[in-house]
């Protein structure tokens, strides 16, 4: 029965650990809103022209410190209002039709794809003239998503290398910067790193709240836990 129990605990776990190319760590911190807030502003810049982040209100915003003001300014493009959605102007059937898949709505991608794969996915688009979109992707191999942000990064080029390793012949993937881009390698991954941050907030927007309102049933405990020890002491004096 418990080891049952450990299994279905365990099972989220090894959900995660299938994966072509090993991942970097994301270098995020989920309390640092204005991180949170320039990875909204790239998103909706950058990806929102193809992805919808459907179950997303803008006016969530307003718990990583924007004023509604400031999010019809400078974030709103595709919608009207306030309360409305982070919908997608393209119709699926068209986009369907350019990329060969449509694009999934990103607002949960981080919770089934992880913060370290999106980091990793995001910077790892390379260039690859066998494929009709012209680029191809160390963590997703053959992806259907072209370098939306290579402007940025610049173009990056696959070394594939052959070394003797302990188990034989060992192939080496990695990725060089050919051809720079407008941002340096060190600026592009922070950039990256703020649009995951904005991802996985968006994934669970009242995780902060939620952290806190646990520490706080935590301290309540504690002082219960005092008061209840007090009692059973006073209650226990005579007969001891
Ligand atoms: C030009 C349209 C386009 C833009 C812009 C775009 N994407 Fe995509 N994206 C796609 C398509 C098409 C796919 C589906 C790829 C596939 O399944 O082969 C995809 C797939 C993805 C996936 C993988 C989803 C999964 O788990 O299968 C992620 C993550 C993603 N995009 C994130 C982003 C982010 C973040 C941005 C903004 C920087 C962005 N995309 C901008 C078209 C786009």
């Amino acid at each position: 029965m418990t080891r049952l129990l450990l299994l279905i605990l365990l099972l989220p776990l090894g959900a995660h650990a299938a994966s072509e190319a090993p991942l970097d760590r994301a270098p995020i911190e989920t309390t640092d809103t204005a991180s949170i807030q320039r990875g909204a502003q790239v998103f909706v810049n950058y990806c929102l022209n193809c992805h919808s982040a459907q179950y997303m209100r803008y006016n969530r915003l307003t718990d990583v410190g924007l004023t509604e003001q400031q999010i019809e300014n400078n974030l709103m493009f595709a919608a009207s209002k306030v309360g409305d959605t982070m919908t997608v102007a393209l119709p699926a059937k068209t986009a369907a039709q350019w990329f060969g898949v449509a694009p999934p709505d990103l607002t949960v991608i981080a919770r089934s794809r992880g913060a370290d794969w999106l980091y990793s996915y995001l910077r790892g688009f390379y260039r690859d003239d066998a494929r009709t979109i012209g680029w191809n992707n160390t963590v997703f191999p053959n992806v259907g998503m072209p370098h939306v942000l290579w402007e940025l990064q610049g173009q990056q080029v696959l070394e594939v290398t052959e070394h003797e390793g302990a188990h034989g012949k060992e192939r080496v993937q990695t990725l060089e910067l050919a051809q720079p881009g407008t941002m340096s390698p060190t600026e592009y991954d922070r950039l990256v790193a703020d649009l995951v941050n904005y991802l996985v907030y968006m994934g669970e927007p009242a995780r902060a709240q939620r952290m806190q309102m646990g520490y706080g049933v935590l301290l309540g405990l504690a002082v219960l836990f005092v008061l209840v020890y007090l009692l059973k002491k006073e209650y226990w004096k005579d007969i001891h």
